[in-house]
């Protein structure tokens, strides 16, 4: 299990690069954590390190469910906090993207256990201060 600490927003989006250097071409990531964690402030940093797009391009799926970054695509970023049921979830076209050869980043998928493969990696975030976090990552070899 690899651990982080991080004092910043800065400092979370280069722990994104750092991961970004040894997370598979090919992966389920499933980030965990509160409101206001910091998942989706990590998966900028995570595909800013890729090269898959700018820091600055990549926001909150909340209401579109979906984004996908690169060209040909290489990472789709999914936030399933909208989403209430297995079906919605399978409706939208979740399991294709499981099918995709492409690194898959997805925020408040726990919410929905069953459709989540035993293969992924866990990235869970913790706020131990205002400005402050940890970052356990489970499943990285
Ligand atoms: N060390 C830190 N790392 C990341 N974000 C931090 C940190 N300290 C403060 N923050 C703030 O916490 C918030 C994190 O927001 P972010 O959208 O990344 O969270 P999230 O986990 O994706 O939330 P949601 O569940 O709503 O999608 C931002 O407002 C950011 O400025
Ligand atoms: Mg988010």
């Amino acid at each position: 299990m690899l651990q982080f600490e991080t004092h910043s927003e800065e400092e979370t989006r280069k722990i994104g690069h750092i991961l970004a250097q040894r997370l598979p071409a090919r992966a389920l990531v499933l980030l965990t954590g509160e409101l206001g964690a910091g998942k989706t402030t990590l998966v900028k940093g995570i595909v800013e390190g890729l090269g898959a797009a700018g820091a600055d391009d990549v926001s909150s799926p909340t209401y579109t469910i979906v984004h996908e970054y690169g060209e040909p695509v290489r990472v789709y970023h999914v936030d399933l906090y909208r989403l209430d049921s297995a079906e919605e979830v399978r409706g939208f076209g979740f399991e294709d993207l499981l099918d995709q050869p492409a690194l898959l980043l997805v925020e408040w998928g726990e919410r929905f256990p069953q459709l989540l493969p035993q293969d992924r990696i866990e990235i869970v975030i913790a706020a131990t201060g205002e400005s402050s976090r940890r970052i356990l990552v489970q499943g990285l070899h």
